[in-house]
C-alpha cells in the first residue's frame, strides 16, 4: 500500500451502480470463462458451492450490490467498492464491520495473466464466494477486529495470517489438497502451480507458523499453509489473535524459503 496505480477507481452513481464499458465487461466474461473451467477439481467444495449461490453473471462484471444482496443474507457481509489501494485503517474497519473493501476497476488486456494490485475480478470471483461459508466469514469479520486495535507493527504480523488464509489458503479434503485463497483461486497460473508443482512447500496450517512467515507478493508462492478443516476457522475467530502475534513475535521470524527482490533499474 502507499504505491501508486495505473488503474483509477470506478466510482458508484446515486444508486450504487458502477458504469463500466463493454469492454470492460468482455475482459471479465474472458477471465470468467477460463477460470472457472481451472477451479473445477481444485478449489475446495466450499468455494464452489459459494460460487453457487452468488450465481455470478458470467458475460457481465456483477455489481456489489447484486452480491451484497446474497451475501447478506447468508452471512451478514457485503461488498463495499474502494480505489485500487487503500490504507490498514481503512483496510480493517471494513472488515471489522463485515465489509469486503473490493478494487472496483477491471485490469486491462495487457495484464489478463497476473497483476500486483488487486482488481475486481481478484475481488468478487477469488474472494466472495468463501464469505458464503459462516466460518470464513466469522474469521474475516475477526480479523478485522484485531486489525483495528493493532499496532503498526502487529499488523506486519496480521497481515501474514490473511495471506496464508484469506489470500493463498489451501484445504485437506478426502480427495486431496484444494483451493479456498482468493489469490490463487482468481490466478489460472496459481492455481495450478499451488495444487501440482513440487516446488513449493505445504504445511499443516498453524496460526502461529503463518504469523512468522515472510512472503513477497510478486512471485508465486513458496509456502501454502494447508487447513485441516474449514471449520477450524471458527477457533481462530474465537481466539485472541493479538495475544498470537505477541507469541509469534517472540519466537521471531522463519528465514524466507524465496530468493531477495532484485532491485529494479532505475
Ligand atoms: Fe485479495
Amino acid at each position: 500500500m502507499g504505491k501508486s496505480s495505473k488503474y483509477v477507481a470506478k466510482v458508484p452513481d446515486e444508486n450504487g451502480i458502477i458504469p463500466y464499458s463493454d469492454e470492460e465487461h468482455a475482459v471479465w466474461r474472458d477471465l470468467y470463462s477460463r477460470q472457472i473451467d481451472i477451479i473445477q477439481g481444485r478449489a475446495c467444495q466450499e468455494f464452489l458451492d459459494g460460487l453457487d449461490m452468488l450465481k455470478l453473471p458470467t458475460d457481465r462484471i456483477p455489481q456489489p450490490t447484486e452480491v451484497s444482496r446474497i451475501l447478506h443474507e447468508r452471512t451478514g457481509w457485503q461488498v463495499e467498492p474502494v480505489p485500487a489501494l487503500i490504507n490498514f485503517d481503512r483496510f480493517f474497519r471494513l472488515l471489522a464491520e463485515r465489509k469486503f473493501p473490493a478494487a472496483s476497476f477491471i485490469r486491462t488486456r495487457e495484464e489478463m495473466e497476473y497483476l500486483q494490485e488487486p482488481d475486481i475480478f481478484h475481488e468478487i470471483f477469488g474472494h466472495t464466494a468463501m464469505l458464503t461459508h459462516q466460518a470464513f466469514a466469522d474469521f474475516t469479520e475477526a480479523y478485522g477486529k484485531a486489525g483495528v486495535k493493532a499496532s503498526r507493527e502487529e499488523r506486519v504480523f496480521l497481515a501474514r495470517l490473511y495471506w496464508f488464509t484469506v489470500e493463498f489458503g489451501l484445504l485437506q479434503t478426502a480427495d486431496g489438497i484444494r483451493i479456498y485463497g482468493g489469490g490463487i483461486a482468481s490466478s489460472p497460473g496459481e492455481t495450478i502451480y499451488s495444487l501440482e508443482s513440487d516446488q513449493p512447500l505445504r504445511r499443516p496450517f498453524d496460526p502461529i507458523d503463518a504469523l512468522r512467515t515472510p512472503y513477497r507478493i510478486d512471485i508465486f508462492q513458496t509456502v501454502y499453509y494447508v487447513l485441516d478443516r474449514m471449520d477450524d476457522l471458527f477457533e481462530l475467530a474465537g481466539a485472541d489473535l493479538l495475544a498470537l502475534i505477541r507469541e509469534a513475535r517472540a519466537l521471531g521470524q522463519f528465514e524466507p524459503t524465496y530468493p531477495p527482490k532484485q532491485k529494479e533499474a532505475a
